[in-house]
């Protein structure tokens, strides 16, 4: 049995077809009637997707072979007969004789420059061909000039998170979001054109690589770490290179809801916890989305609070305004002592951080001796949060105690909350999971014992967040701000409230979502009576289908404005209307139908 997903050539719909390998089969689009002809593969494939790229010339096919079961990523780019094969490389030889610029310097739009260039060759070599073919040219000609070539739909491809390349002759790996690690189509026919690529790839990134230094750790232009080596000086199957993507837009507590990564209930908690300056450090596998939960949680940080972050590598995307974030760098020259001169590790980039008087520490992840310091900072008074490389509380004790971070027993007392976040599978695709929330409650006097407090567990049955009845961290935020236990319940189920209404409204851009937070920290009465209103027109208007708010700023101007202090403001009047309680709602534009 071969299914396979195509698409209509009139009107572009995709068409589901199903026969036995290499069978014919005619069928009507269900959307436009058009007939459509395809031949099956002569394997038995499962096409689980298809979607574009770059239309209308890259799309990808995730592909399942249904006898081993494992999973492709195919792409398609537009097939060039030979002829057309070779009169592409012909411009593109003419190309590069005709350039007497550095395509990187070029001020303005490079792909406009290489359009007018292509057609200026083409009229001097008197080439005539019509504008699909040229546009097909052009197409891969800025994908070898300007882009990344031949991975370049892998970069593209939003949903990439890792792209590597063991050798030449073997299939690029991917690591894609939904179905996990993939081998590609993708390939470099041997070592010379994937050691050219490996050099141009280091220019691009404004870094040297040669056989003199044939390793290289760099950002891309983009902001994703690559990590090369050249030839087989050191790997002995030739050059390789390792990409871990750049997410220019970060996850947010919206999208951790969205993909039921976490309840909004522990999203909530959480937003408790860092308000009020409890610690935390969030363990995990590689991968398993620890330092995007860190910075998703870092949101709920107070809008003036000062902040120090320090990574290895930049990841931490804050929108606060007092943040100082600090990167280790790896030294040059001579070796002194037992290291490079200049360089800045993240043992000295923490002590730094403590000596800026911060009141929240942001580490990307912890590993060597500068956990230490991180405790010492907790235990001073400071709150911080951290990511850590362990699988369960047990391994991440262990960890701590072990070698070489060496923390003390009585001082994992300063640590408050251990968030575990897990990448599993569920029903073929992979899921990231926050699954299990414990407290540090106390160190036991007589056994030595760490004594621990599960809050929350993930069930991986129904797939839903167990809340198991109670928490010492919010019994503890409730007497330093002296609220009673309704008030505190309260509390909580108001910012659950708010949760659900920013995932339903799609609130989560990062910045969005900061402005969101701190309007309620501002005025949370205003605010939950701002939602309210909000479903309430949803109920009025007796449509179950969720409405969002078209503009964040519309918001988050109400919240700015004193109330009734803007009547005389022509600006901030237009189109408003005065609900029943003189709280001024701007006019929203409602879409319906979202999500
Ligand atoms: N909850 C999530 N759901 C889906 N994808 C996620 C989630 N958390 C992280 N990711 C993606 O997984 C990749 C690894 O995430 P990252 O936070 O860097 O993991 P870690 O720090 O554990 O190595 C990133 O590409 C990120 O975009
Ligand atoms: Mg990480």
């Amino acid at each position: 049995m071969v299914k396979t997903i195509t698409l209509c050539s009139s009107c572009n719909s995709k068409i589901d077809v199903e026969g036995e390998p290499n069978q014919e089969i005619e069928k009507k689009c269900p959307n436009c009637d058009n007939n459509v002809k395809i031949l099956l593969n002569d394997e038995d494939l499962e096409e689980l997707e298809l979607y574009p790229i770059f239309e209308p010339y890259e799309y990808v096919k995730i592909v399942k072979n249904l006898e081993s079961l494992d999973k492709y990523y195919w792409v398609i780019q537009p097939p060039l007969r030979d002829d057309e094969s070779k009169l592409l490389d012909y411009i593109q030889k003419a190309l590069i004789e005709s350039l007497d610029t550095r395509l990187d310097q070029i001020k303005g739009d490079a792909g406009v420059f290489l359009t007018d260039k292509v057609d200026q060759l083409l009229k001097e070599h008197e080439i005539l061909i019509n504008d699909d073919l040229k546009d097909k040219f052009l197409y891969y000609i800025k994908r070898k000039f300007v882009g990344f070539g031949k991975i370049d739909p892998l970069m593209g491809d939003p949903y990439i998170e890792d792209i590597s390349c063991d050798g030449s002759e073997v299939p690029v790996f991917l690591y894609h979001r939904e179905y996990g690690s993939l081998k590609s189509n993708v390939k470099f026919a041997n070592e010379d054109e994937l050691s050219s690529f490996v050099v141009k790839l280091s220019q691009k990134c404004g870094k040297h690589i040669s056989i003199a230094k044939p390793m290289l750790d760099a950002t891309m232009p983009d902001g994703s770490r690559i990590q090369m080596t050249l030839s087989s000086e050191i790997t002995t199957k030739g050059s390789t290179f390792t990409i871990r993507k750049f997410r220019s837009d970060p996850i947010t507590p919206t999208d951790l809801i969205e993909y039921n990564s976490m309840s909004p209930e522990i999203v909530a908690y959480m937003w408790m916890a860092v308000e009020h300056g409890v610690n935390a450090l969030i363990a995990g596998g590689t991968a398993s989305g620890k330092t995007s939960v860190l910075n998703a949680i870092a949101l709920f940080i107070p809008r003036e609070s000062k902040i120090v972050s320090i990574e290895e590598t930049r990841e931490i995307n804050l929108s606060h305004s007092n943040w100082i974030p600090g990167v280790a760098r790896s030294g040059f020259g001579e070796i002194v002592g037992d290291r490079l001169t200049g360089e800045i590790d993240l043992f000295d980039l923490m002590k730094a951080a403590l000596r800026q008087r911060p009141e929240y520490i942001l580490v990307g992840e912890i590993r060597g001796r500068e956990s230490y310091v991180l405790f010492q900072a907790m235990a001073t008074g400071h709150t911080t949060y951290s990511t850590v490389h362990a699988d369960s509380t047990k391994s991440l004790i262990h960890r701590l105690e072990g070698k070489p971070i060496n923390v003390p027993r009585p001082m994992l007392q300063s640590l408050d909350i251990v968030l575990l976040q897990t990448n599993t599978k569920r029903k073929d695709k992979n899921v990231r999971r926050c699954k299990q929330i414990i407290e540090i409650v106390d160190i036991d006097p007589q056994t030595n014992e760490v004594l621990t407090n599960e809050v929350f567990q993930w069930d991986p049955v129904d797939d839903k967040f167990v809340y198991l009845g109670k928490s010492y961290i919010l019994e503890r935020i409730r007497l330093q701000t002296d609220m009673d236990k309704t008030e505190m319940k309260q509390e909580m189920e108001r910012r659950v409230e708010v949760l659900k209404w920013m995932h339903k409204n799609d609130i989560r851009k990062f910045k969005d979502f900061a402005k969101m937070v701190s309007s309620y920290t501002e005025k949370p009465d205003q605010f939950i009576k701002f939602i309210r209103e909000n479903l309430r027109y949803e109920i009025e208007k007796m449509e179950p289908t969720p409405i969002k708010v078209e503009r964040v700023e519309e918001v988050e101007q109400i919240f700015n404005k004193k109330e009734n202090d803007n009547e005389d403001d022509p600006n901030i009047n237009k189109g408003k209307v005065k609900n029943n309680s003189g709280f001024f709602l701007i006019k929203r534009k409602i879409k319906r139908g979202i999500k």
